[in-house]
């Protein structure tokens, strides 16, 4: 998709607005499944926690996806959206039994990340496959915030704890039919990928009812020209043998899963927003956008850098400016960035808006939430009106004035 598009659709639909491109997202799924073409039964499970927009969810349900899913409202999107509970895969981490056992009368795979829930969920329910989430401890990730696999995330059960596990699946007699594991975001080097897949080979030769492994996600995408990504075709090439290798040696051809949020959908999304003000300080040229970090807070949050153009006038001298928001904290999306010269009213692209952006967004300083446009075919659907004030006031109750009255 190209910078005049995407200035179109921000002014038919106005800004703020999130824009994601059929095609890029498309692209890498394929990319993804080619390059693990070499395994009889893989199986892609969009992690919807990075765009979860019904819109998003059917187009990649109609290349073949399943879902993987932390919550039973993404659950509930999901179906939804048409997918077959079969389809859907539960990895939730310190939720109730309650919700657990609630998503498992929905007939979707459960994944169970501590020896607690297990134990109670085993007891209860010995005969429903269940799959069970390990913390291998391979230190992965861009950030503290992404990296869940170090020796205190408490994601997952520890791999030091294999044989307590294995003792309660041995006493409730359980049905584990898979195990699965997912080190953090943004792994830059695939050997460590595979360093942690080999733990994951030895923990799954306890269990002998195994259908599946999952290998949960955090490839690293790039977010400017040259930036590192994971090689992914090196990857599909290399763990491809070892997996089938290992279902030789586990006697049973089983099936590979991958749940990747960032891979299909960070590059496929632009972020647009207005320039309300320059303003030149002493020190400073600050462009204020009509947005802040309640629409985009990956930068403030974990220092995420997204390329940003200016793409009203592309071609404009270069000058250095900080971009910050309208938001009543310090918000600064990128300080003292090169960008083609910015005049008021000129409309920013964010690049890599994609994952965990909409996702994130909240009604901070009582604003509205972005609208959404999915760019397919060469034309805009609108997948997400903007808010109205009516949205804001959804769910507020107001007291009668007799409570309020002094
Ligand atoms: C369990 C699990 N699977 C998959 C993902 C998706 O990771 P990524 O967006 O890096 O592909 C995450 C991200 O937080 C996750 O927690």
């Amino acid at each position: 998709m190209q910078s005049k598009d995407l200035v179109q659709l921000a002014e038919q639909f106005g800004s703020p607005i999130y824009v994601y491109d059929a095609e890029k997202i498309q692209s890498q799924y394929n990319r993804l499944s080619k390059a693990f073409s070499k395994v009889n039964k893989l199986r892609i499970n969009y992690a919807m926690k990075a765009l979860s927009n019904v819109a998003i969810l059917q187009l990649l349900k109609e290349m073949g996806s399943g879902l993987d899913t932390v919550s039973i409202q993404e659950v509930m999107l999901g179906l939804h959206a048409g997918y077959e509970p079969e389809k859907i895969f539960y990895t939730p981490n310190g939720v109730s039994l309650e919700e657990i056992e609630e998503v498992n009368a929905m007939g979707v795979q459960i994944n169970i990340d501590n020896l607690s829930i297990l134990e109670q969920f085993g007891t209860k329910y010995p005969h429903v496959p269940v799959c069970i989430r390990i913390n291998p401890h391979v230190m992965a990730g861009g950030n503290a915030n992404i990296s869940v696999g170090h020796i205190d995330s408490k994601f997952g059960i520890s791999v030091h704890q294999l044989p307590h596990l294995v003792r309660i699946v041995e006493n409730t007699k359980m049905n584990i039919v898979g195990i699965h594991m997912h080190t953090g975001s943004d792994i830059l080097d695939i050997e460590v990928f595979l360093y942690a897949a080999e733990i994951l080979f030895d923990a799954a030769k306890n269990f002998k009812n195994l259908e599946f492994l999952d290998f949960g996600s955090g490839f690293k995408v790039p977010y400017k020209k040259d930036d590192i990504e994971t090689d992914i075709e090196e990857l599909g090439k290399k763990l491809s043998k070892r997996f089938n290798a290992f279902c030789v040696e586990y006697g049973k051809e089983l099936t590979l899963i991958f749940e990747p949020g960032k891979f299909l959908v960070s590059e496929a999304g632009f972020f647009l927003a207005k320039v309300n003000v320059v303003k030149q300080t002493t020190s400073t040229v600050f462009a204020g956008i009509d947005s802040g970090f309640n629409h985009l807070i990956r930068p403030m949050f974990y220092g995420s850098q997204h390329h940003i153009e200016n793409i009203s006038h592309p071609k404009g001298k270069e000058r250095f400016y900080s971009v910050v928001g309208y938001i009543c904290e310090t918000d600064t999306f990128a300080n003292n960035r090169r960008i083609s010269e910015i005049k008021e009213g000129d409309i920013l692209c964010f690049r890599n808006a994609g994952a965990y952006c909409f996702s994130m967004a909240s009604n901070y300083n009582s604003r509205y939430k972005p609208a959404e446009v999915l760019w397919i075919k060469g034309e805009g659907h609108l997948i997400r009106a903007h808010e109205t004030f009516e949205d804001l006031l959804k769910n507020q109750i107001a007291l009668p004035l007799a409570v309020t009255a002094v």
